[in-house]
């Protein structure tokens, strides 16, 4: 797979959501922030709105899914129409289980990692997974500074999911911009989130182009 942009609708305006996804339609995926106000100190949306979205985008819908009991929820979530569903690792009793009920009902099955967590937690199971995400900003807000500490999780996940023959897609999260993206492809990463970089910008679509082509020739051959 190459390289895949995902703007995040935290950015948008929410008063105005369908006309925001419309302006964001040459990207890859749709990056939909679900913050409970518990396992993150904030909070965003769930399903009803969640499945609205998932409606009307002309992109798929990655749910981001900053929720406690995601054994629960995830399911649910890909049942709303999300196409990949994302839950944190600290968050799940059984990842495993989340992986496969969410591969069962058709769903990409990724999972998170916040900064302090390490990436050998998933190594022993990568094949359950169809991407990780590496956060690379505490979740929970947008408009974070890009953590390049974060960078050898990248070199570390895409190594290890070569050496199993898994096509592991690997996506970053928080602080994403023409300023860092090319040292977070150089890495390994193939999906990028983006919030306020996207929407922040004038041209939006312009924008999206600018990050995949940056990315794309920085990516390792
Ligand atoms: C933060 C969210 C991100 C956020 C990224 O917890 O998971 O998706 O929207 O925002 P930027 O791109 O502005 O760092
Ligand atoms: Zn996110």
């Amino acid at each position: 797979m190459g390289i895949q942009i995902s703007p995040s609708i935290l950015a948008a305006d929410f008063a105005n959501l369908e006309r925001d996804i419309a302006s964001v339609a040459n990207a890859d995926w749709l990056h939909v922030d679900v913050m409970d106000a518990h396992f993150v100190p904030n909070l965003t949306l769930g399903l009803p709105v969640l499945e609205r979205i998932a409606q009307v985008s002309p992109m798929p819908v990655d749910a981001h899914l900053m929720i406690e009991d995601p054994d629960h929820w995830a399911p649910k979530y890909a049942e709303a129409g999300a196409t990949s569903v994302t839950f944190h690792y600290e968050a799940a009793k059984d990842p495993v289980a989340i992986a496969k009920d969410l591969r069962a009902l058709g769903a990409r099955a990724s999972v998170a990692l916040k900064p302090g967590t390490d990436v050998d937690v998933v190594l022993d199971h990568l094949r359950e997974f169809d991407m990780v995400l590496v956060m690379t900003v505490e979740p929970g807000f947008g408009g974070q500074s890009f953590m390049p500490e974060m960078l050898p999780k990248f070199t570390a996940l895409r190594a290890a999911a070569e050496a199993a023959g898994h096509d592991l897609w690997l996506q970053s999260d928080g602080g994403v911009s023409r300023d860092t993206i090319e040292d977070i492809a150089a890495a390994g990463c193939d999906v990028f989130v983006a919030g306020s970089a996207v929407f922040g910008a004038d041209d939006r679509e312009a924008e999206i182009s600018a990050l995949r082509d940056l990315a794309a020739r920085a990516r390792p051959a």
